[in-house]
């Protein structure tokens, strides 16, 4: 078995501990040392999954163990993971035992595919992509680096999402389309046009607003 210890102790990161244990009644996988938060989780409620919070993201550096990241902001993840890469350590990645994954679907490292999400053919992700619960991704498509597919968003074949996009829960992005890197596409928006990078995009038709205020993804 392998250690593992997820980063993030809030209620992303207690959903990929959910994962660690459906795959791990299929087939033990991974030992969980426990969870590493730089704040203050519910105690009470890591206990309710049998781990401990091991202690800030830095003891990572310390620790012989495979990581993923239980946190929504790509940001904060590019940053975790490459400190993470400079200690030497090798992310995980994981696909929940309910979901579809095509035999031609590439999956970068630390990648993570929730229940009942489904990714079709031919699809390749960057380091650390996190499709969420009952998100769809067609054939041919590309998710960058830290991209993050709310639950239940719709990605429509040959798309591509760029480096840190966000696709918010229940949006479509219509085929062939790329969504530049950092946007964030709003919850229930249809993307029929092109999005550049570091927009907020919303609505139906999806229509974009001004910059995302933190971004500088590059
Ligand atoms: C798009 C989003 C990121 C904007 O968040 P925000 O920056 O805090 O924006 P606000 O809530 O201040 O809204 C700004 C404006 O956009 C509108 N807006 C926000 N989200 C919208 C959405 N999903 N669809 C349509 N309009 C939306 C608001 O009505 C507001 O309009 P106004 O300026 O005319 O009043 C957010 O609303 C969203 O949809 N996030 C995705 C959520 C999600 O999928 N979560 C999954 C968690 S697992």
């Amino acid at each position: 078995m392998d250690a593992l210890v997820i980063v993030g102790a809030g209620g992303h990161g207690r959903e990929l501990l959910e994962v660690v244990e459906a795959v791990n009644e299929v087939e033990p996988t991974y030992d969980i040392l426990g969870v590493l938060d730089d704040g203050e989780p519910d105690l009470d409620l890591l206990a309710t999954y049998g781990v401990r919070h091991l202690g800030p993201v830095s003891l990572l550096a310390e620790l012989d163990a495979r990581y993923v990241l239980g946190i929504g902001s790509p940001y904060a993840r590019r940053a975790i993971d490459r400190a993470a890469t400079g200690w030497g350590r090798v992310p995980a990645t994981l696909v929940h035992p309910a979901a579809m994954v095509g035999r031609r679907v590439t999956l970068g490292p630390g990648s993570v595919v929730c229940g009942f999400a489904s990714i079709t053919s031919n699809v390749l992700t960057g380091r650390h992509a996190h499709v969420n619960i009952a998100a769809t991704v067609g054939h041919d498509c590309r998710l960058g680096d830290y991209t993050t597919l709310a639950p239940g968003a719709r990605i429509s074949g040959a798309a591509v999402i760029g480096d840190g996009a966000t696709i918010g829960s229940g949006a479509v992005v219509r085929q062939g389309l790329t969504v530049g890197a950092g946007a964030v596409v709003g919850a229930g928006a249809v993307v029929i046009r092109e999005l550049p990078a570091e927009v907020m995009a919303v609505g139906v038709p999806a229509h974009h607003r001004p910059p995302v205020p933190q971004l500088g993804w590059y």
